[in-house]
Order: structure tokens, then sequence, then C-alpha cells
């Protein structure tokens, strides 16, 4: 496991431009980076991590056809006694979609007006907005630079009277920090709902993500680890009245049919996207340890060079296990964009994720968060660059991906890469 403290004090040295030189004592990463029949690599490429299994998903597609049942339903309710299985929990709720899953359960805790939770400003925009919707304040804490989770000591600073809830965000496929949360919710009597659209399957201390708050929200977005053939969403949960009480407000509080109990929303899963779900979440075990093998071989890539004394790779923090929905790099000094531009230029797909933090976005201007206020989220935005990570992606693409960083450097005459070989011509 690499020590994340040793690793953060390193990165808060200054960086210096000073030349780094790689003199391999071998011909291993001369050959490791000699490949050249890869010219292009996508960011992300769902289809072709979902053709091996398509016939599969077209007779399960057909037989929702033939049931007749195109909402929720047994495909709907197979999906959930799976989710109780990843979640080691008794409940599990389909829905709609994540951004629904997380309304749902502020909704199933009475959240409204008055009411303050708090969540990370460096998450997909769903997550505040669902506090939004209701009324109440969204209150963003600022993150651990390492982990780009929600740090707890921030949390702790943003806890006041109003507070009911915090939303830790699993970003990019590693828990937050769940003890010190769950701690503090404890002693200030607060609900904590997971948002684990970006983590199924991963876990913190031997605990899976979706288990460890009251209420927790999955995705299935299309680009998610278990991703549909469109959207769709659930929630797990560890209280029976919470459940119920999710379960209801999914079919509009209604009870029996066309009765009302509470105003709730439409937010029922369809058939279809369960019974293609139901097909991948048999590969997903098989799919997250594709994602841990690329995750490591960019690992090993990176650190053949001398580049990762310049960019920061991402860490596992002890005893986690990370289900990489992303590949994150930290690229200092200014010079991530011109990173992104010089591998587009070389046909390499990255991201950002995200570019602008939520604190900082047009729509919660009226909160008054001003620049500077949540200074590791404002640098992380500047600094993070992901790369492509997908079930099917090859080590060849990888290299290719790694071996155009290291030019990109080289051209910025930051790195000199001599090989072995080089060297003999010479
Ligand atoms: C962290 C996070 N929360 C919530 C959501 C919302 O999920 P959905 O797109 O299914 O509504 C997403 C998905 O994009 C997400 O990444």
């Amino acid at each position: 496991m690499i020590d994340a403290h040793a690793a953060q004090d390193a990165r808060e040295q200054p960086m210096t431009e000073q030349k780094l030189t790689v003199l391999p004592t071998d011909n291993k990463e001369q050959a490791a980076f000699s490949h050249q029949e890869v010219q292009n690599v996508p960011f992300l490429d769902i289809k072709r991590d979902n053709s091996p299994l398509l016939e599969e998903i077209q007779q399960a597609v057909t037989d929702v056809c033939a049931s007749g049942i195109y909402v929720l339903g047994p495909e709907c309710q197979k999906l959930e006694k799976t989710f109780k299985e990843i979640c080691h929990v008794d409940h599990a709720i389909a829905c709609s979609s994540g951004s629904d899953a997380l309304l749902l359960a502020l909704m199933a805790i009475e959240i409204g007006p008055g009411d303050e939770v708090i969540l990370p400003s460096f998450t997909f925009f769903a997550t505040a907005s669902a506090v939004w919707r209701l009324g109440a304040t969204p209150v963003f804490a600022d993150i651990d630079p390492v982990s780009y989770n929600i740090d707890p000591a921030a949390v702790e600073r943003a806890i006041t009277p109003k507070t009911k809830a915090i939303i830790p965000v699993h970003l990019f496929g590693q828990c937050a920090d769940m003890d010190p949360l769950n701690q503090l919710a404890h002693e200030h009597k607060l609900y904590i709902i997971e948002d684990a659209a970006q983590a199924v399957g991963a876990k913190y201390k031997n605990r899976p993500a979706g288990s460890m708050g009251h209420m927790s929200a999955f995705s299935f977005y299309p680009t998610k680890n278990l991703g549909g053939f469109g959207d769709g969403g659930l929630l797990t949960s560890t209280d029976s009245q919470l459940a119920d009480r999710l379960a209801l407000l999914r079919v509009h509080g209604m009870r029996p049919r066309y009765y009302h109990k509470v105003v709730g929303i439409n937010s029922r899963l369809d058939a279809m996207q369960a019974a293609v779900l139901n097909v991948k979440a048999r590969y997903l075990d098989q799919w997250t340890a594709a994602r841990q093998k690329h995750a490591s071989r960019y690992h090993e890539l990176l650190s053949m060079t001398a580049l990762s004394q310049i960019i920061s790779l991402p860490e596992t923090t002890d005893g986690c296990k990370h289900v990489w929905n992303q590949f994150t790099l930290r690229i200092p000094n200014g010079k991530r964009n011109a990173l992104r531009e010089f591998l587009s230029n070389q046909n390499v797909g990255t991201e950002i994720y995200y570019p602008v933090p939520l604190h900082q976005q047009e729509c919660f201007a009226s909160l008054g968060w001003e620049h500077g206020s949540l200074p590791e989220t404002e640098k992380a935005v500047e600094e993070v660059l992901h790369l492509p990570i997908f079930p099917g992606i090859t080590e060849q693409e990888q290299i290719y991906v790694v071996k155009n960083i290291m030019n990109f450097y080289r051209q910025e005459g930051l790195l000199d890469t001599t090989y072995a070989n080089d060297r003999k011509v010479a």
C-alpha cells in the first residue's frame, strides 16, 4: 500500500522544473514503449465492453417483451436482491436514476427548507441538486487532496444546529473516510446518505460501499462500473422503516393502488433496464478486477519513467478496495490543459471531472461561496486529469497513453528519456 501521508508530504515540496533523465537499466522499458500499432485510445469504449454480452442481453430484453411486465416486477426484484448481496444489507430499492435515488433518500428523512446538508463541492451536480430541490441548503465541505473525498475535519467544522445530514461521495471508485464521518453523525444525530454512484463494489475496511450509511444511492448511468442501456438507479438501506418509506415514495406515495399516503414521485425502474443490468451484474467482479489490473499497469508504466516524479498518481487508501471508475492524475505547474490538448491531438481521450466545483456553479451563486473558500477543491479542479480506463482497454492502448504523456513532457523539455539501445546507437 502507498503511504498517503508520505506522498502528500512529497507533493507539498515545491515542484522544480528541472530536467529529469530516465536511463533504464535494461531494455524492458524500451520494449514496453516501442509498440506502434495503436494510433488512438478512446476515453471510454462502452460498446467494446458490452459487445461480448449482446446476445445474452438481447435474450433478456426479448424475455421482458414476452412477459408483459415492463415496469418494476421480477427483473427489478432480482436486481435488488443482487445489491443486497453486493452491499451486505437487508434492503434495496431500484429507482429511475442515481439523481432520483439521492432525492428519494432526502425525501425519506423529510429534508426541507431550513435544513442544511453537508456534502463535497467536488462531485457531480446531482449530489447538491437533490438538496436544493427540496428547499434545503447544501453546505459544501472541502476534500482530502489525496483521495479527493470529503474531509471529515471540514465536515466537523461545517456542522451547525441546522445540519440534518451528510452526503459523503465515494468519488472515482474509492470510499470516503467513513469511520470519522459515522462518528460525527452519531455524536450530532445526523443522517448519512452515501453517494455510491461511482463506487459499486468498492470497500472501506471490508465494508462495502452502500452498507455504511442510513441510505445509499447508486447510479446505472452507462458510464458507471455497472451501467445500463439508459438511466437507472438504486438505493440500499440498513433501516427497514427508511426502506419502506423509500419504496413508497418511489411510486407516488401510493399504497394501496390509488390511495396516496404521502406525496412521492414517479421513480420506477423499467424492467428492460433491470434485465440488462441483471445480465451485466454477472460480469461486475470480472470487470472490477480488470479495472484494478489496468490501474496497476498505469502505475507500473508511469513509475517506470520519471513521470511519477512530475505528476501525482492516484492512491488507494489503506484498507480500502478501489474500483477505479476513474484513473485520476494530478498535473501540476499549470500544465494540465496543455497536456490534455497534446493528448487529444494524438487521439487520446481524457476527461476532467469536474472542471467547475459546485460552490462556484452559477445556479448556486445565491449561496454566496467565495473564490478561495474551498482551497483543496479549487486546486483539484485545476489539476485533475482522467485517463482512459475501462474493462476492455488493452495493454498497448495504455502504453500509447503513457508514451504520449512522456512525449508531452519531453517536448516541454522536462523529460529526457534515453533508452539503452538509443545510447548504443549514439
Ligand atoms: C457522484 C454522482 N452522484 C450522482 C450521480 C447521478 O446519477 P444519475 O446520472 O444516474 O442520475 C452521478 C452520476 O453521474 C454521480 O457520478
